[in-house]
């Protein structure tokens, strides 16, 4: 029996009981069978709860891109690893086999020695969804360099700031980078941010738009001409289990960014176990995930994980809006995807749009689809499952977080019976668990509470770059001896899990907790009603009362708003309880997002509080226009 790939359901159970009462000797077989290593590990994990210090596969040596592209030469070399499908679809797709990816790391990796980078030193990397984005993260951990991915819709200050946090010493980016019809001249914005720092001494830049630049002498440096010149061929360096792999930033709910620090070998056993049994991979599957490289889910899942079980994974330069809303669609049936991934906020903006965009596919090429970063909710978990899955793809609501490095919880296709917005059951080796206000662990089915988990897990980030302090403070202080999520869950008759969203986002209404997820959800399921956010602000009597900002569909822009305001609070009172009316609704044309499509909701906050003195930093938003809007507008 193969431990790495999990068959049905009671396959499942006997494996996940397995991991929680011998976790030594699950991982151990995981690793051992799946991966090629230039040395084995003494001891499987070691751990210290207290000091948040966490190591697996003590003393192995290994390269993850050895694991990724090398061993999988012999077999695959002529299978298409990367199907790279440009923004403009008149450009043609192109088709990277293991062969030529080997070839493109090579060179990258010579290049990068060859410029000074070594080991351990850090390589901040600003770039559209190319393929030059998969050959550049690849060399660096070719090489043993920590790489940065900072998401290319960052601004100058936020690039800046990342850069100086981790001292990196290059910078690789573009000329520019092509987003639906605007082109974005990232070189640029690099120049600008490179006035605050002092760490960089090179700044590599690819071609892709042909767009005029300053190259700054001594600093700057075209990348081709250096590609032409370099080897094909590189040995790849021989890392330390735990050696550091990448540093990946993500928004706390206060202070600067944390830099995740994510290590060499746990993350690849574990990005690889999770990705071929989340995703039910087979051989000649072709997979897609439309998240960018630059968040978690694109090192992951776009990148590692697939790369390292030998798929074929599409990288998307587009968006879903452009030419029109049937990109993903069209996408799909021009590259037979089997496997799709993508976000709530994705489906959510598509359902608003006429079904015709998706009915015009047959989309008979999926097997399996799935959703990640913010809780789905019900209205749009079913146009998913009925529109894109046909009602016969399993819908596979994987919940995790960067500083997870890989899923935590998730149906597993065609063995977990799926039910809409619930994340299901915790994937072998994951022990979630609920917590109260007073630390006590809820046992037992239909509750709610925070979600911990109470044991390692290979991939777990190993501290917050440059502040191991503010890591154990982060994670590990509210509940002693388990890693806080930040998340809510509920725990449903089966033992499914439901995430319901930051445990911040619970508003306490004269006494009644009450998460915005499900009243989200309510109000959602109003015809008219596109999407919506609520949050708290305080009341006299209540403590906090509810304020709901509702964006509307076509439809309902021309309907009485205070009937529609009644209409919702109806919706609200039938299915959660009079208690969760909202007492104001503001109807608005959008909401502030962040780029990963996380709605801002301190920002929502405020407002509804009336407090406009401070909205902090909302540079990094989408759509920061809105706020305006949304301000003017206040009830
Ligand atoms: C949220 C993204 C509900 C959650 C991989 C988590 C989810 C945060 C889900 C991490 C899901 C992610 N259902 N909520 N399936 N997936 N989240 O670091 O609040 O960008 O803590 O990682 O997104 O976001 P991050």
């Amino acid at each position: 029996m193969s431990y790495y790939k999990i068959k049905d359901l009671e396959n499942y159970f006997k494996m996940y009981k397995k991991s929680v009462r011998e976790p030594r000797k699950f991982w151990d077989r995981i690793a051992d069978e799946n991966f090629t290593w230039y040395q084995k590990w003494d001891k499987v994990f070691d751990f210290d709860m207290e000091k948040a210090e966490f190591k697996w596969f003590l003393n192995a040596k290994v390269n993850i891109t050895k694991n990724c592209i090398d061993r999988h030469l012999n077999k695959r070399g002529y299978k298409t690893a990367i199907i790279f499908e440009p923004n403009n679809p008149n450009e043609e797709a192109q088709h990277i086999t293991y062969e030529e990816l080997y070839k493109n790391v090579a060179k990258w990796s010579n290049v990068l020695e060859e410029q000074g980078v070594k080991k351990g030193d850090r390589v901040c990397i600003y770039l559209p969804m190319i393929p030059e984005l998969a050959y550049a993260t690849l060399a660096c951990a070719r090489i043993g360099a920590i790489h940065s991915v900072v998401f290319a819709g960052f601004s100058a200050s936020a690039l800046s700031a990342r850069i100086n946090d981790c001292e990196a010493k290059m910078v690789i980016t573009s000329d520019g980078g092509y987003r639906g019809n605007k082109t974005i001249d990232l070189k640029s914005i690099v120049d600008e941010s490179l006035e605050k720092c002092n760490t960089i001494e090179t700044v590599l830049t690819v071609n892709r738009t042909n767009s005029s630049v300053t190259m700054k002498e001594g600093r700057d440096l075209w990348v081709q001409p250096l590609l032409d010149k370099a080897q094909d061929n590189h040995v790849a360096a021989i890392m330390d289990a735990e050696d550091p792999l990448f540093i990946l930033y993500t928004s706390g709910s206060t202070g600067k960014p944390k830099g995740m620090l994510h290590t060499t070998a746990g993350y690849m056993v574990y990005t690889a176990y999770t990705f071929k049994n989340v995703f039910n991979y087979e051989e000649n599957d072709v997979y897609w995930c439309t998240a960018d490289i630059g968040w978690i889910t694109g090192h992951s899942y776009i990148l590692y994980g697939p790369l390292l079980n030998g798929a074929t994974t599409v990288i998307f330069e587009g968006v879903p809006s452009y030419p029109d809303f049937s990109r993903f669609w069209e996408v799909i049936e021009k590259h037979k995807v089997n496997q799709f991934y993508t976000a709530p906020t994705a489906i959510r903006a598509l359902a608003k749009e006429s079904l015709d965009y998706v009915q015009k596919f047959p989309l008979s090429s999926l097997k399996v689809i799935g959703s990640v970063g913010e809780p789905i909710n019900e209205e749009a978990w079913h146009w998913y499952n009925d529109h894109v899955g046909g009602k016969r793809c399993p819908l596979v609501d994987t919940w995790w977080q960067t500083e997870t490095g890989g899923i935590m919880i998730s149906p597993i296709p065609f063995v977990t019976p799926t039910k809409p917005t619930y994340a299901s059951l915790p994937l072998p080796g994951i022990q979630p668990v609920l917590m109260d206000e007073l630390r006590n662990e809820i046992e037992g089915n239909q509750v709610t509470g925070a979600l911990c988990v109470k044991f390692p897990w290979p991939s777990m980030a190993r501290t917050i770059w440059g502040d191991h302090q503010r890591y154990i403070d982060t994670y590990f202080k509210a509940f002693p001896g388990k890693y806080f999520t930040g998340d809510g869950a509920l725990r449903d008759e089966v033992g499914y899990y439901r995430i319901t969203g930051r445990v911040d986002d619970v508003i306490i209404v004269s006494g009644h907790n009450l998460g915005t997820a499900p009243i989200e959800d309510a109000i959602n399921e109003h015809p008219a009603v596109a999407e919506s956010a609520i949050v708290g602000f305080p009341h006299d009597i209540k403590g906090n009362a509810l304020y709901g900002y509702v964006i509307l569909k076509e439809t309902g822009e021309s309907r009485n708003q205070d009937n529609l305001r009644k209409e919702i609070n109806q919706l609200i009172s039938d299915q959660i309880g009079p208690i969760a009316k909202l007492d104001k609704i503001q109807f608005v044309s959008g909401l502030p997002k962040t780029r990963s499509g996380k709605i801002m909701r301190r920002i929502l906050r405020k407002i509804a509080e009336g407090d406009f003195s401070n909205f902090g930093d909302i540079s990094t938003l989408l759509n920061p226009e809105i706020v305006e809007e949304i301000k003017d507008g206040k009830l």
